[in-house]
């Protein structure tokens, strides 16, 4: 085991404060990589927070993170994908049993014994994952994703979960030339489905509850923006989409979005807000509408989609911030504050070795 520094909260009111953990040195199929840039999604948030207690309760102390671009500093003996000096990437998972339906299908992420990067069973040491708030992680190469050399790390960083989870939703129904697509929500999933869809051929249409956002929406890739507070707006769209995506993260009325969908059209749900969503029967039933939702994307499918971004040059919209500022980040990023996405800078941890 060697030690690593890291950023960790004590419990769901307590600040995220410097700390030191514990990693294993790399097993035999196992890759310790310095992290470079990890984001801050806003699961990260939720978990911290134990706004998801009911569904997957919080251990403390955690160390979240799960957005990670990272040099490769050691390899185990039967490593044969990454080799030292190599950029790499870890998302949302570090390992699965391999062997079921979902891992022998690609779809990691419905493993029953997927081991998720942090606040998951750890195997290996006991206790829980922790993750990429640190300088180092170490992953069996499963895991491990190849990050295109010429995207920016930092920017890179939130493919791994926002990218991912807006990317395998679009794909799996289909998102196409000539669609009415829309995303609501312009967070950090939001803006990462708004340039997909876009680059998809979708015409894209971003709802936002944020007035000021419309110009950037614009830039970003959407085709049309509606402030969502605005019924008179909402209502000119009744009945014309073929797919949407929703990524917000806090209570809203769901119906008002399911009504704009054509019939046949799908809303998936990736937003994860801690109260239930209500539906009304009536909203699906009119239009044999379909409602789902998505959890990230598998390992080959996230590969997928870090080579699509290195083709057509699409990383994240992203604030680099020093890992003594995650606070005010947090902070920040409940209040939609942020474009769009914080990139932790690993480097800042340097500072704190002298005191
Ligand atoms: N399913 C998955 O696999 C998966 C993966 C990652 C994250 N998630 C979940 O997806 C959600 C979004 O994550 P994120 O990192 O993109 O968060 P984020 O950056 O905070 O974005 C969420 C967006 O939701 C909108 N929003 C926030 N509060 C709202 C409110 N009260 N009413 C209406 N809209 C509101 C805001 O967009 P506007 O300002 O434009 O309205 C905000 O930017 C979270 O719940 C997260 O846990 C799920
Ligand atoms: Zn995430
Ligand atoms: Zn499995």
């Amino acid at each position: 085991m060697y030690k690593s520094k890291a950023y960790s909260a004590a419990s769901a009111t307590a600040p995220l404060a410097s700390t030191s953990i514990s990693r294993r040195d790399p097993t035999e199929r196992d890759v310790q990589i310095d992290i470079l840039f990890c984001g801050i999604c806003h699961s990260d948030y939720h978990q911290v927070r134990s706004e998801w207690k009911d569904s997957i309760p919080t251990v403390y102390p955690i160390v979240p993170g799960h957005e990670i671009v990272g040099r490769v500093t050691k390899v185990g003996s039967a490593v044969t994908k990454y080799k030292v000096g190599d950029l790499a990437a870890v998302g949302c998972m570090v390992d699965s049993d391999g062997t079921c339906a979902q891992c022998k299908a690609g779809l990691e992420q419905f493993c029953r014994n997927v081991t998720f990067t942090y606040n998951s069973p750890d195997r290996h040491l006991g206790g829980v994952t922790y993750g990429g708030y640190s300088q180092s992680i170490v992953v069996n190469e499963r895991f491990v994703l190849r990050v295109p050399s010429a995207l920016d790390p930092a920017g890179a960083a939130p493919l791994l979960c926002a990218g991912i989870t807006t990317y395998s939703p679009m794909r799996h129904w289909g998102v196409t030339k000539g669609q009415k697509v829309g995303i609501i929500g312009l967070g950090g999933l939001g803006h990462m489905g708004v340039k997909f869809a876009h680059a998809f051929g979708a015409h894209v249409v971003v709802f936002t509850h944020s007035p000021n956002k419309k110009e950037e929406a614009l830039r970003l890739g959407a085709d049309e923006v509606v402030v969502s507070r605005n019924t008179g707006e909402m209502q000119k769209h009744a009945g014309s989409f073929d797919f949407i995506l929703d990524t917000v993260s806090a209570d809203h009325d769901i119906n008002a979005y399911i009504n704009l969908l054509r019939i046949d059209g799908n809303i998936t749900v990736v937003g994860a807000p801690e109260k239930p969503l209500g539906v009304l029967a009536f909203s699906l039933i009119f239009g044999r509408r379909t409602l789902s939702g998505s959890n990230i994307g598998g390992i080959a499918e996230t590969q997928e989609m870090l080579d699509f971004c290195g083709q057509h040059h699409i990383t994240a919209d992203v604030e680099v911030i020093p890992i003594q500022k995650v606070n005010e980040a947090y902070d920040r990023l409940i209040k939609s504050d942020v474009k769009y996405r914080f990139s932790i800078d690993m480097a800042s941890f340097r500072s704190e070795s002298r005191h």
